[in-house]
């Protein structure tokens, strides 16, 4: 039997314990069983200023906490969960601490940002969500929890849910996009992913979806700014995939940094209390984000770190994130003042306790490092990265069929990015193996063997932020300057190489480093002299493959003009050079689609496929612009080497009752002379009821593999779940009685419709 499934009893056991710890634990012990502290174990501040670009300052193993450092609090017993802690023999030496220093022998949980993968580094999240398969996204999420329960690790903060419409904002590329109905899906097969029948399961974790809520409508994209979001979109478009991931069985939820409509997120007892608890029934434990009580004070709320402790608790929060001096160390003395009881701080130190209990922390609390060794180079798990960087790639152009590559006998791989290991694992990865990340430049070279003669030339240095990045404090974050590099010469032999080659693969992208958090950015553009470095290899008159290393959607109206062939690859993780080449000589089709819509340029955001309108779209709303107002791609595009056709889109009834469902069939062809992957996507529109609804509202999709001249019918059900909707004026879920036309096909332009009614 595996060390991780001990039974922990049933639910009134789990309770006894807790509970007979609780009987015996001081206030200031509960507080700390409350509190969680970041724990760097960083090269010494010198060695890591030397090695990040910016010099970033790093915080030592052990920094301050409330006038003591972690590991004295631990030494206390008042320490109840620590994070960014991965290597197993640390994570036994600081449990062995706490188990000694509590009078309870209460162990830490472990927590950390697992967000695509721990060791093997899968596709960033909006790589995963173009995948628009659930499937592919849960097994890479059970992957990471795998390798992240090995090392010792109990808890992930993810996945990120968060909506995102606006691409100025950098941690689009933790989530799922722009849409609700696409990313509640993958919001729910991420958490089954990561706690599989119970995070208490081997080889498990707990999954805390986040930032609750509304963070991605940060205003102007700039990050950890107010959020002011009108109530239905709120309930329609924000909360949805929250909902999907509590549904789905999430065991924890972190809070959000931001003022939601005036209100901060993490003193927000109306969201954390009435809405997740009493209305959805959540009923596992809450953590800020990092040190956001403490920052209740800086929002203006909160009058002193007493008051901001007392607050939070109040609201819903069990255990506070702290960078240092946590709020929560203040708990005491609130309580003494009368600003918070202590039923409710029992109610949150019950709720840590049930999740350590319930995940077998108590009975199993230290890691086996050796078995450690052995999860962490399953060789399983790079096989299933380099699978689910293949499925999140989109093909955004194939003008005459360039891809697949047909036998070249010379290729030129350009760009920098094309052989840059730390950007193709893209933000929020620590624990990566850069010596085993294959590169675009390695992944065409390995494969084209002795088969095509395979030269690269950079042809531009890297970009470099404009300001460091706050993640520079650890080694590798920003991309080196290389030294003595002349750029008139090292363009010129770019572009002499491309002229000698066959074919030109150029990868170009934002450096990983531009995005994610704290990466806002102003400009959609690519950063750097990469526009100029495309466009003079394209006048060469070689044929060239764009490949796109992103997690924003960027200014590609000159390459969509004038290069035959993009591949969007995103950031693709560990084997994500291996993937683009199964792509780009076919060995795997691509078949991934746009989470978002793709804007030509910054000033169209916020651009979403599913607005209202007050006007007759005439000329697609083109009359009142004047200039291009559609976006470059839309939502849900992506093209792959088969060609679909889709026909005898039908409903199995026309009328029903509002409560009923209808089933959408319909049937896609490939009518290409080559396999391919197709999402098949359903949208519904309301024609008329209680509230404008949405020009287009995705409500169903499936991914399929269709060989060559193979045809499936597929079907879709849309009942109340599709149906209903908040309505603000009557602030609750409606059906109105109304006509809904309905729409399939390849993306949200998509041509087949049909209609039906629905009586009250
Ligand atoms: C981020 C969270 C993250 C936490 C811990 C915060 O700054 O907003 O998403 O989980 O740091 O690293």
């Amino acid at each position: 039997m595996s060390v991780h499934s001990m039974p922990v009893g049933s639910d009134a056991e789990v309770a006894g314990r807790v509970d007979a710890l609780i009987a015996g634990m001081t206030t200031a012990e509960k507080a700390g069983q409350l509190t969680q502290y970041f724990y760097f174990d960083l090269p010494p501040a010198g060695e890591a200023a030397d090695q990040a670009s910016g010099g970033a300052e790093a915080p030592g193993p052990g920094f301050d906490g409330h006038g003591i450092t972690v590991d004295e609090a631990l030494g206390r017993g008042q320490v109840g969960s620590l994070l960014f802690v991965t290597d197993p023999a640390q994570i036994n030496r600081l449990q062995r601490r706490a188990i000694e220093g509590s009078r309870h022998g209460i162990p830490v949980l472990f927590g950390f940002d697992v967000i695509h993968g721990l060791r093997t580094i899968f596709p960033v999240p909006i790589a995963m969500a173009a995948s628009w398969d659930p499937g592919a996204i849960e097994q890479g999420q059970a992957v990471a929890a795998r390798e992240a329960r090995a090392v010792g690790i109990h808890w992930a903060f993810a996945p990120m849910v968060d909506i995102a419409r606006d691409p100025r904002w950098g941690r689009i590329v933790e989530g799922a996009g722009e849409d609700p109905y696409l990313a509640a899906a993958v919001a729910a097969a991420q958490v089954r992913g990561f706690q599989g029948a119970g995070p208490g399961a081997p080889g498990r974790v707990i999954s805390g979806p986040k930032h609750f809520a509304g963070y991605g409508a940060a205003l102007g994209g700039r990050d950890y700014d107010e959020v002011n979001l009108s109530d239905s979109e709120l309930w329609n478009v924000y909360l949805p995939p929250f909902k999907a991931a509590v549904d789905a069985g999430a065991e924890n939820i972190m809070t959000a940094y931001m003022d939601l409509n005036g209100v901060p997120a993490t003193g927000n007892h109306w969201l954390l209390t009435e809405v997740l608890r009493d209305t959805w029934g959540f009923g596992g434990f809450l953590v800020s984000d990092a040190q956001a009580v403490h920052n209740l004070r800086t929002h203006g709320f909160a009058a002193d770190l007493a008051d901001a402790g007392a607050r939070a608790l109040r609201a819903g929060v069990d255990m506070e994130m702290a960078v240092g001096n946590p709020a929560y160390a203040h708990l005491p003395e609130a309580i003494e003042a009368g600003l918070a009881d202590e039923e409710t701080l029992d109610a949150c130190v019950r709720r840590v306790l049930t999740a350590k209990v319930r995940i077998g922390l108590l009975d199993q609390p230290y890691v086996d490092e050796d078995q450690a060794r052995a999860v962490l180079a399953d060789p399983a798990h790079r096989a299933a990265a380099r699978q689910a960087a293949q499925r999140s790639a989109v093909l955004l152009r194939n003008e005459g069929g360039l891809l697949p590559l047909a036998s070249p006998s010379s290729i030129a791989v350009i760009g920098p990015l094309a052989d840059s290991r730390r950007d193709t694992l893209g933000p929020w990865v620590f624990d990566f193996d850069l010596d085993e990340t294959v590169t675009v430049l390695d992944g065409i070279r390995n494969r084209a063997g002795h088969g095509a003669e395979v030269g690269y030339a950079p042809g531009i240095r890297p970009a470099q932020r404009v300001f460091p990045s706050m993640f520079d404090m650890f080694a590798n974050n920003a991309p080196a300057d290389p030294e003595g590099f002349d750029d008139d010469a090292e363009l010129a032999r770019a572009v002499a190489l491309a002229r000698a080659s066959d074919v030109a693969v150029v990868v170009l992208g934002e450096w990983q480093n531009m995005i994610g958090e704290a990466a806002s950015r102003s400009s959609l553009e690519l950063p750097g002299g990469q526009l100029a470095l495309l466009q003079a290899v394209v006048a060469t008159g070689t044929p060239v493959v764009l490949l796109v290393m992103n997690g924003r959607p960027l200014d590609l109206r000159w390459a969509a003009a004038n290069v035959p062939a993009i591949l969007d690859i995103w950031y693709p993780g560990t084997q994500g050079g291996a993937a683009m080449a199964d792509l780009i000589f076919g060995d795997a089709a691509p078949g991934g689609k746009l989470p978002f819509t793709w804007p030509r340029t910054v000033g169209q955001v916020p651009l979403v496929y599913s607005h209202t309108i007050s006007h007759e779209p005439v000329n697609q709303g083109r009359r009142y612009w004047d200039e291009e107002s559609t976006p470059l791609f839309p939502f849900g595009y992506g093209l792959s080497y088969g060609r679909f056709e889709y026909r005898d889109l039908t409903l199995d009834r026309d009328r029903i009752q509002a409560g009923q469902t209808v089933t959408a069939s319909v049937t896609v062809t490939n009518a290409g002379d080559r396999a391919g992957d197709e999402v098949a996507q359903v949208y519904i529109h309301q024609r008329h009821g209680t509230a404008s609804r949405p020009v287009r509202e995705l409500k169903g999709f499936e991914r399929v593999a269709l060989a060559a001249g193979e045809t499936r019918t597929l079907s879709f059900a849309l009942g109340p779940a599709e149906l209903r909707y908040w309505n603000a004026a009557a602030r609750d879920w409606v059906i109105d009685a109304t006509t809904i036309d309905v729409f399939a096909g390849g993306d949200s332009a998509a041509g087949l419709t049909a209609s039906f009614t629905v009586t009250g």
